[in-house]
């Protein structure tokens, strides 16, 4: 069964909430949403054509953000949710001056849980540099990380690795490893995901932390905010059957598809997004 086929089906019956990252970072986001909100029917786009972002001018990412956001309103899209922490720091103020009526939940760093939970006062935060340098995790800091030693490391090339669904190959450890290595020693028992790529890794930062290390994904957060948003608004689809999952990518489909049954374990067919400054449905598209 073509499950795209099945998504858009179910997509008629409720409008949906549009999911958007610079890869499939964002599908991290998507799976706790899902579990959390399973009634909900979802839009996700992947900017694969433009990916990474971390390392682009937060304008030019706030460029793309504004323009997927257009994009998913013009599919009905009833709330938006930035599943990309550096799309959040360069665009999410922007973007709700752009849109005042539309809800969105965007990423911040999770500094505050790492900063309750640690013991030993020391926590790492991976995250890209578009992250690092946005005004967002400067106030994170000061308003979370009081008394607490906060480690940083950007883990240069490891969206490209996560992106290529190289999980825990050499080259994948390495990045790692360089980034890990100096906050144990300096005594962090907890690291924050901040980037949505990165809880894929999940398993082989446990592995090089040797079980010492406490890490913490946002996600399940992020899909408690949707849902307080959804029923502050009075705009949840009022069902728990399972709904559907249209997926784009602007980068190559049959990547995107192998990706997600790698990581979701889900077989679906996204559709191809062209960009020329907005974002359309590809004429390339076959189904
Ligand atoms: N997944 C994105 C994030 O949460 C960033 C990946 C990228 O650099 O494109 O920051």
């Amino acid at each position: 069964m073509n499950l795209s086929l099945y998504g858009k089906t179910a997509l008629m019956t409720s409008s949906p909430i549009g999911i958007f990252d610079s890869g499939i970072g964002g599908l991290s986001v998507l799976r706790g949403v899902r579990e959390l909100l399973p009634g909900e029917s979802l839009i996700y786009v992947g900017d694969q054509g433009h990916v990474p972002y971390g390392p682009r001018p937060l304008a030019e990412v706030q460029a793309f953000s504004v323009a997927i956001t257009r994009f998913l309103l013009a599919q009905g899209a009833k709330m938006v949710v930035v599943a990309c922490n550096a799309a959040s720091a360069a665009s999410l103020h922007h973007l709700r001056a752009e849109f005042p009526d539309v809800p969105f939940v965007g990423m911040e760093p999770a500094v505050k849980p790492a900063a309750e939970q640690t013991h030993s006062g020391v926590v790492g935060v991976l995250a890209t540099p578009a992250t690092f340098q946005g005004a967002l995790y400067a106030s994170v800091l000061e308003r979370f990380a009081k008394g607490v030693t906060v480690l940083q490391d950007t883990c240069p090339g490891l969206v490209g690795q996560i992106e290529r669904g190289d999980l825990s190959g050499p080259q994948t450890r390495r990045i790692l490893e360089k980034a890990l290595r100096p906050m144990i020693a300096a005594g962090a028992d907890t690291v924050v995901m901040g980037c949505t790529h990165y809880p894929f890794v999940i398993p082989l930062i446990e592995e090089i932390g040797g079980g010492r290390l406490r890490v913490i994904d946002p996600a399940p957060s992020v899909a408690k905010q949707v849902k307080r948003v959804l029923e502050a608004r009075g705009i949840g689809s009022g069902t728990q059957e399972n709904a559907g999952v249209l997926y784009y990518t602007s980068g190559a489909v049959e990547s995107f598809d192998s990706l997600l049954f790698n990581l979701l374990g889900e077989k679906a067919h996204a559709q191809a997004l062209r960009w020329d400054g907005a974002y359309s449905v590809s004429s390339a598209n076959s189904d």
